[in-house]
């Protein structure tokens, strides 16, 4: 459905993208993740035909972004990171306002409105001036009115930032809908975790590189062949007594020791692990903390990939 060979955009010495590689299929859900001025935006404009390319491809469904701009149109619904809302409009007639520009009309017209309205559920606010709207709102407004020509690929430039968390939870359960629907979406962010549980294919953009490219089950399943204990006895001096006991356990691949506590990773097969603190609180070590370390899912993309820029 999308995909990039070699896409570079140079501004005078300067490369805004490099080099990057995409391929999206359909019902993929990509998240597209990097810091301020990594290139995303620059990438999704070049594939929303916005841009031009310094060099490199992109195609969507097949067609080139430098031949077949007017059907990639068609095809693509672009939702930029910042976008105007008129003041002097309602909900209604902003997207009644779009519909035409996109030559849909008549009862079609009306229909396709107030299916979008409900898709991404604004239609208590129709009669509200778009000006009223909350942060949120207007995110889901402009999804709206993203998705009236029914696009088959969404290239969404950061709709997750300056939500509340409220927000960002609506919109995400929305951008998951919409992949479930067999859509091929670019959604893009800089903070991976609020992404990584909803994407299928994470890229990481750094510098206009892209570093990262990978499949989210993939690097969840290789992080997870070890699972990290965080072990933290009441007294301090317990510590080395701790380690001792864990050291020599079938269990036990390794064990960094930190200030205060352990860190103790299991062999690849240990599920349960329930008899390690019966036998430390057995040896009368008193357990402060005994847990699970959350997986980090930023660094373990990086850490899994570092160097390597594992492709899809
Ligand atoms: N019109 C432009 N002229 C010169 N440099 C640009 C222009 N647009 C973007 N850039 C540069 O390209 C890089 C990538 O920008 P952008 O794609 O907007 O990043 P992101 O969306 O990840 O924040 C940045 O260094 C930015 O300064
Ligand atoms: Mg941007």
């Amino acid at each position: 459905m999308i995909k990039t060979i070699d896409l570079t955009k140079k501004y005078g010495d300067s490369f805004a993208i490099q080099g990057i590689e995409l391929d999206l299929q359909e019902g993929d859900l990509f998240g597209f993740i990097g810091p301020n001025g990594a290139g995303k935006t620059t990438t999704m404009r070049i594939i929303a035909t916005l841009l031009e390319p310094s060099w490199g491809e992109a195609y969507v469904c097949g067609y080139s972004v430098h031949t077949k701009p007017k059907e990639i149109r068609r095809l693509v619904g672009y939702m930029p990171d910042f976008f105007g809302v008129y003041d002097d409009m309602t909900v209604l007639e902003y997207l009644h306002f779009f519909a035409a520009a996109y030559r849909i009309n008549g009862q079609t017209r009306r229909d396709r409105v107030d299916e979008m309205l409900e898709v991404v559920d604004l239609n208590f606010k129709r009669d509200a001036y778009a000006n009223t709207l909350s942060r949120g709102q207007t995110q889901r407004l402009g999804l709206a009115r993203t998705l009236l020509h029914d696009p088959q690929v969404l290239l969404l430039d950061e709709p997750l930032s300056g939500l509340d968390p409220r927000a960002r939870i609506e919109m995400r359960n929305l951008l998951r809908r919409l992949g479930e629907m067999g859509k091929t979406i670019i959604v893009s962010s800089h903070i991976l975790p609020e992404l990584a549980d909803i994407c299928n294919k994470v890229g990481i953009i750094d510098r206009g590189v892209l570093n990262v490219n990978a499949d989210v089950d993939e690097v969840k399943r290789r992080v997870r062949e070890h699972v990290v204990l965080v072990i933290q006895p009441q007294k301090i001096e317990q510590l080395p007594q701790a380690e001792e006991i864990l050291a020599g356990h079938p269990s036990v691949r390794g064990i960094q020791r930190g200030d205060q506590s352990l860190r103790v990773i299991l062999a690849p097969e240990v599920v349960d692990y329930s008899d390690l603190p019966t036998l430390l609180i057995q040896a009368g070590v008193v357990l402060k903390q005994f847990r699970e370390e959350e997986l980090d899912l930023e660094a373990a993309f990086m850490a899994l990939t570092k160097g390597t820029s594992q492709r899809m």
